[in-house]
């Protein structure tokens, strides 16, 4: 702080809001990462003082998206739509996949300038990567900007990920449909990964707690119950074994173990499209 003003770090695009929590860099607080402020922070903190399991929660999530882009690049995907791809931190997308692929591309998309700016700076060069600035919300940009028909060919299968990202749009935004609007556009043998927060089995003043520290951030969170996150998938075959609580999808055998899975706040699977 200084005279009542936030810094603006010089890592920060001008157009960023220091003053207000944004959701992309809560989670990178969450996960230990450095590229948020003070206000996003606040919030880290206060969830984990709610739910001390907070931070080990965003680790699963991490955790399960590399899980899943492993099996996507093993099952021969080549092509990564990652939607709400957040601010770069360790496990990237493009690491993982190019790890078993060097040739894999993979199109980043997100709002938070944040995310953006240093995407931005770690793909410069990259000519089999990018990051997008488009809205979820309008699956038709996606499908149709630039740099993402430059480097998907959707005449071929995608790995499409939702990781995370479902849970900032809320019912009357409809984001079953805008899955399967995504869903369409996809050839036959691509994969939606899907995580999601929940809050299912957790006391009502968490839940209370959660919705009312979101309300704050720069999108609501609206954690879903197993039964309303499972109809994303419709249409699509929920591979074994189906929707669980993020650390049970395909466990790695050098995974750090999660006594109480049903703790990590978030549900994760992969459907296939026929
Ligand atoms: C919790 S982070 C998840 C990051 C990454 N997918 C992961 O799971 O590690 C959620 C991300 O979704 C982005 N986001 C939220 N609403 C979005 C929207 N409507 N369209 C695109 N991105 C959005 C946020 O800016 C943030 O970067």
């Amino acid at each position: 702080m200084n005279g009542g003003l936030v810094e603006h770090e010089s890592w920060a695009p001008p157009e960023v809001d220091v003053e207000r929590a944004n959701v992309a860099r809560v989670y990178d607080a969450l996960l230990g990462g450095s590229h948020n402020f003070a206000a996003d922070r606040d919030v880290a903190s206060a969830l984990t003082a709610i739910e001390p399991g907070a931070r080990d929660a965003a680790r699963a999530n991490r955790a399960f998206l590399g899980r899943a882009v492993r099996f996507l690049a093993d099952a021969g995907i080549r092509q990564f739509l990652d939607i709400g791809s957040g601010v770069p931190t360790s496990g990237n997308v493009h690491e993982i996949a190019g790890a078993v692929a060097p040739d894999s591309h993979v199109v980043y998309v997100d709002t938070d300038p944040v995310a953006i700016a240093h995407s931005r700076s770690i793909l410069a060069g990259d000519d089999r990567a990018t990051i997008v600035h488009a809205d979820l919300r309008e699956p038709e940009v996606i499908l149709s900007h630039p740099d993402v028909t430059r480097l998907i060919d959707f005449d071929r299968p995608v790995g499409l990920l939702l990781v995370a990202v479902l849970h900032f749009i809320t019912d009357e935004e409809r984001p079953g449909d805008l899955v399967k609007r995504l869903a369409e556009a996809l050839a036959p043998g691509s994969f939606v990964t899907i995580s999601h927060g929940t809050l299912d089995g957790r006391p009502n003043k968490v839940v209370e707690a959660v919705e009312k520290l979101y309300s704050r951030a720069s999108a609501p969170g609206r954690p879903r119950d197993h039964a309303s996150v499972e109809t994303f998938f419709d249409g699509l075959e929920l591979l074994e074994p189906g929707l669980v609580h993020l650390p049970l999808w395909r466990p790695a055998e050098n995974d750090v173990p999660f006594e109480h899975p049903e703790q990590s706040w978030g549900y994760g699977g992969v459907g296939r499209k026929a």
